[in-house]
């Protein structure tokens, strides 16, 4: 059977959705499938629930214009197309994907991943999968990458001394298309409360998940730097950062954890 045909009957066979993720589209090989997703839905092309799976990216982009090393089949690279929502929830999708996927990833893979604010999800200090969410007329087109079978010479090589991946944190070989699907289906009910104005129980379960909290942080920003204790997530999903003069709200940008292995 086809390899293609496999991969996506396994991914559909695995999603319980309602509309999030029911049009998926696979590629062996893409620059970006956010970048594809940005470019379907400017042009009008993208249909509801528009999902882009691929093996492998050329041009895989991270947050803070960033890199995102996506060799093929060692990862889950896939993107999806949220529903409209309203213009003052959408900074909240993010938050809703992180949450998300860091339950798929105990469901399927049996992991406790954390969140590190904004959205990086974590194992012992290390990066598992990271999450880029674009706005697009009005929609957020939401990437995520899991790092599923990478060894530890990859990040090496990489120079990514705080990554790692399933392989190394759980000595187990995971289906991209089931996590991809679970992480669609914990998601759709997170898009529906937002939608439908309800927020408050998606910003507990984050802040329940989000490893930042408690910590010693750096804010980086183009105007400087501000160092502290991050003391909590507020209800518009920033965080709070405690420092000599007082608490700042953080919504954007590089907030660094401090690690025994130096920032992460
Ligand atoms: C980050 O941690 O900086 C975010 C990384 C997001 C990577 C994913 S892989 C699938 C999707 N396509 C991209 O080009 N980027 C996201």
């Amino acid at each position: 059977m086809n390899e293609s045909f496999t991969y996506l009957a396994e991914y559909l066979s695995a999603l319980h959705t309602r509309e999030l993720g029911r049009a998926p589209e696979l590629f062996d090989t893409l620059d970006s499938t956010n970048a594809y997703l940005k470019r379907e839905h400017t042009a009008g092309r993208a249909p509801a629930g528009a999902v882009a799976i691929a093996l492998r990216q050329t041009a895989g982009r991270g947050r803070l214009g960033r890199t995102w090393e996506s060799i093929p089949g060692a990862g889950l690279y896939f993107s999806l197309l949220a529903p409209r929502l309203p213009m003052e929830r959408l900074s909240l999708v993010p938050v809703a994907v992180g949450v998300a996927a860091a339950a798929a990833l105990q469901e399927i893979a049996e992991v406790t991943a954390g969140i590190k604010w904004p959205n990086d999800l974590i194992v012992s200090d290390r990066k598992l999968s990271g999450i880029l969410c674009e706005g697009v007329l009005g929609r957020a087109v939401c990437g995520i990458g899991v790092n599923l079978l990478q060894d530890a010479a990859f990040f090496v090589r990489a120079e990514l001394p705080h990554g790692t991946s399933l392989l190394l944190e759980t000595g187990r070989v995971v289906s991209a298309p089931r996590l991809a699907a679970e992480i669609v289906n914990r998601l759709e009910p997170w898009l529906d409360e937002l939608s439908a104005g309800k927020i408050d129980a998606l910003i507990d379960r984050f802040r329940e998940n989000c490893v930042s909290i408690g910590r010693e942080v750096r804010a980086i920003s183009p105007t400087g730097e501000l160092a502290g204790i991050a003391v909590d997530v507020d209800a518009e999903g920033r965080l709070v950062i405690e420092h000599a003069d007082g608490c700042t709200a953080v919504s954007a940008g590089e907030v660094q954890l401090r690690t025994v292995r130096g920032y992460l």
